[in-house]
Parts: structure tokens; sequence; C-alpha cells
């Protein structure tokens, strides 16, 4: 898996912000020994020492600091209800960094990066970490969602050279997708790039595919699908993939989860 080891980590609560009626910033104090992550590593929570639930829930990881592994939660079930619900000085089991892919660098490129929702969390790794590197020139953000309170606020203006916002209902900043957005910012040259990096709703990043991508010299998409084992072995998480021979169903926790988005048979993933 490219490279990095993996492990089980147990981790402690050493924060928890609310941002949203429903997403929470969970900070964690870095486990001793926790690998170097890349942008597009998850990690698998189990967010309860009871049996309920009994499968750990992945986390795409929104920043790994020397001290901190931070992960932006939206509770939309059980599981994330109790992570949201974390206080500090909790200890929880953590598996990673999980994940046999990675947003290669832009290489010192200008670069657009579209979150849909909480995809919004691989997205601000990215830009993080590679303005640590300084292997960036400039970075712009689009931020998606259904309604101005699903948009996750100001708290990372800072990592990208500018953000953009859009609401499907109109009730903040461009009233439509983030893809018909980003259509009209290109259209207007209101930005220009040459990477596009993706996450999001799988209908989002298709239309980001199929609508737009041809504007940029690559697009790579960090992928999500419900996950069971989280490393290969079930393959309940499998994506179909344009590739003539061999493998033609491709597990989104292990063969990804970032994929050139070229590489997939959207016609035939609903
Ligand atoms: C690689 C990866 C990275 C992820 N990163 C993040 C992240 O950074 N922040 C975040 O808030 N969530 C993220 N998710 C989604 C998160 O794992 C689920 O929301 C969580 O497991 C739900 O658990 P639950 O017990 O609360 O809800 P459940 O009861 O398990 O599910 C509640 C509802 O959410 C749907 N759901 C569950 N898992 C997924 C999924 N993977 N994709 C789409 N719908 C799902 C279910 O179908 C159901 O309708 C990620 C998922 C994957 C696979
Ligand atoms: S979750 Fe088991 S193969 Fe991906």
């Amino acid at each position: 898996m490219a490279g990095i080891e993996k492990g089980l980590f147990r981790a402690e609560v050493a924060g928890n912000e609310k941002l949203s009626s429903a997403c929470r910033l969970i900070r964690f104090a870095r486990p001793e020994g926790f690998p170097d992550a890349k942008p597009g590593h998850f990690v698998a929570v189990r967010v309860n020492s009871s049996p309920v639930p009994l499968l750990r829930r992945p986390y795409s990881i929104m920043d790994l600091t020397e001290t901190e592994l931070v992960l932006l939660v939206k509770v939309v079930g059980p599981g994330s209800r109790l992570l949201g619900e974390a206080e500090v000085g909790d200890w929880m089991d953590i598996a990673g960094p999980l994940g046999g892919t990675v947003f290669p660098s832009p290489d010192g490129e200008d670069a657009v990066f579209v979150g849909g929702g909480t995809g919004l969390a691989p997205m601000i790794f990215a830009a993080r970490t590679w303005k640590r590197e300084k292997d960036s020139a400039n970075t712009y953000l689009i931020h998606g969602a259904a309604t101005s309170e699903e948009l996750l606020g100001t708290f990372c203006e800072e990592d990208f050279t500018k953000v953009f916002r859009s609401t499907m209902d109109g009730s903040e900043g461009f009233n439509g997708d983030a893809v018909s957005f980003l259509q009209s910012l290109l259209k207007d040259g209101a930005i220009s790039a040459s990477k596009l990096y993706s996450c999001g709703p799988a209908g989002m990043v298709k239309s980001l595919e199929l609508k737009v991508s041809t504007r940029f010299d690559s697009h790579y998409t960090s992928l999500e699908a419900v996950m069971a084992c989280g490393v290969g072995a079930c393959r309940g998480c499998t994506v179909p993939s344009r590739e003539e021979e061999g493998r033609k169903l491709m597990a989104v926790c292990s063969d990804g989860t970032v994929f050139d988005a070229s590489q997939i048979a959207w016609e035939d993933w609903e």
C-alpha cells in the first residue's frame, strides 16, 4: 500500500468542535508511532468499546500534524453519532492509515479542489500538505452543499488561495451545484488551473469527470463506498474500472481511495 505501514492505535480525543448542526471537527492527539499519512489516506475508527456498532467507521484524514490527527465528522447514523459525541479525554481505537493510493502532488502547478459535503476533508489535507511542502501554486476550493447550514463555514479559508461556495437552494454563494459553479468560473476566466482534485457524492464526481475534466491535465478523485473490512479482503466496496484485461472491479479501500477519474467506468456505477 503506497509504501506506508498501517497499524492499530489507541488515540485520545483532544478536541470536539461544532462546525454546523451536523458536523464536528474531532481532534485526536497523534498516537505514538502513527505513520506520516498522505492526502487520500483514511482511518477506520472503532467508535465504541461495546460490540455495537460492530464495524469500524471509515473517515478521511482531514489533517495530520506532529501532534494531531483531525477528522471532519458528519452525524448521519449511530456510529457517527457516537464519534460526534466524543469528549476530550475519551480514547478510541483507530486503524490506519488505510488506502492503497494517494493524491499525486500538483508539482507546483495551479490546482482546483472540489469538495462536496464532507468530501471537503481530504481536499483540506491535500491543500495543507502541499502548502507545507511548498508544492502548489494557486489553490482554489469549490465547496458545495445542499444548504447554507451544511456549508462548513470559514475554518479552512486560509488553506486555499481562494474559496468559492455553492448551495443547491441558493441560500449562500452560487445558486446550484458545485460542478455548474466550476463551469461558470472557468468560462468567466475567474480561475484557471491544470490540476483537478475532487471528493464528494458519486454523482458530483461523475459529473465533474464527464462535463469539466477536459479543461484540466488530470482529474484525481477520492471515492467513498460503504465499507466493511477496509483492507481489500471482503470485496464489498468495489467500483468498475475501464481496464480491458485483468481486474475489472477495483476495491475503493485498497485499490483507491484515490483514482484517476478517467479510469472509472462511470456508466456502470450507480
Ligand atoms: C473512505 C471513506 C472516507 C470517508 N470520510 C468521511 C469524512 O471525512 N467525514 C464524514 O463525515 N464521513 C466520511 N465517510 C462516511 C462515513 O464513513 C459514514 O458516514 C459513516 O460510516 C456512517 O456511519 P453511521 O453508523 O453513523 O451511519 P450508518 O447507519 O452506517 O449509515 C447512515 C446512512 O449513511 C449512509 N452511509 C454510510 N456509509 C456511507 C458511505 N461510505 N458513503 C455514503 N453513504 C454512507 C448509509 O447508507 C445510511 O443511509 C467516509 C467514508 C469512506 C468510505
Ligand atoms: S471494505 Fe472490504 S474490500 Fe473494501
